[in-house]
């Protein structure tokens, strides 16, 4: 079942309300525009009006919470295979929730977890993607100007948003969860951040080091400064390249 609405605050909120409510599996929630658009770690995703997909599936995939710690990952190499079959041309993935083309982040991604008190098991969760479509550099505020993309300024003509839509939801309600293996595999040929210099920032702290690998939970594999390697976890941490965004 897809629900389309002009406006709402934010379509993982309405999901989630929604799946509270009982809704089935593969239920999806656009919007032309959201007003509270959300983001990781806080953040707000700029959701105008009509130049953008903003969408919300819901999962039930019945299974612990730790066994879907790969979540976000499958998410994002799902909707870089919906990009490359509507528009022609696959994005990279910034570590660890962010579609980048041209050096820039096209798309957020922000999964949630609900889970079952009584069993502890995952009861649902909420798959929002944010993917900007036909923007110019001039409709993204000054803030983010030089860090975001859309598909339009990528293709170099407006897009016709549908195909994109029909090509996202297809890919997520088939997503097979259970193929961990071969999802973080691909996930890291698309991975742009590995193999670069990055900062880790964790708070007001910013660590300097080199992105080794993305581990088999999805975590990033980080050799420091002085030697050590840690596996971050996306939970705390956010990524800048040392050259730049990505
Ligand atoms: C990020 O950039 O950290 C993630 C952005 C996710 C934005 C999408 S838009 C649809 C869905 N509803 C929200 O409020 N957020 C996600």
């Amino acid at each position: 079942m897809i629900h389309r609405f002009e406006t709402v605050d934010s379509t993982n909120i309405v999901a989630k309300a929604m799946a509270l409510e009982g809704a089935a599996h593969g239920t999806v929630v656009l919007a032309e525009h959201q007003t509270a658009g959300r983001g990781r770690m806080g953040r707000s995703f700029h959701s105008p009006a009509s130049a953008g997909i903003y969408m919300s599936v819901i999962l039930r995939p019945s299974c612990p919470p730790t066994a879907l710690m790969h979540l976000t990952c499958a998410v994002a190499v799902t909707a870089c295979d919906a990009v490359e079959e509507a528009l022609g041309w696959r994005p990279g993935i910034k570590w660890i929730n962010d579609l980048v083309a041209g050096g820039k982040k096209l798309a957020g991604i922000l999964t949630e977890l609900h889970i079952d008190p009584k069993t502890g098991l995952v009861d649902f969760a909420i798959v929002g993607i944010g993917l900007n479509c036909n923007q110019q550099p001039e409709d993204f505020p000054s803030e983010l100007r030089h860090i975001a993309c859309s598909a339009a300024m990528i293709s170099g003509h407006p897009i016709d948003r549908e195909p994109l839509i029909c090509a996202i939801i297809q890919r997520l309600q088939d997503l097979e969860l259970e193929h961990k293996k071969p999802i973080l595999q691909r996930y890291r040929s698309d991975c742009v951040t590995l193999g670069q210099e990055v900062d880790v920032i964790r708070g007001d702290s910013r660590r300097k080091g080199f992105a080794l690998d993305v581990d088999s939970q999805g975590a990033l594999v980080v050799r420091f400064e002085d030697g050590h390697t840690e596996a971050v976890d996306s939970g705390e941490v956010s990524i800048r390249g040392q050259l730049g965004y990505v």
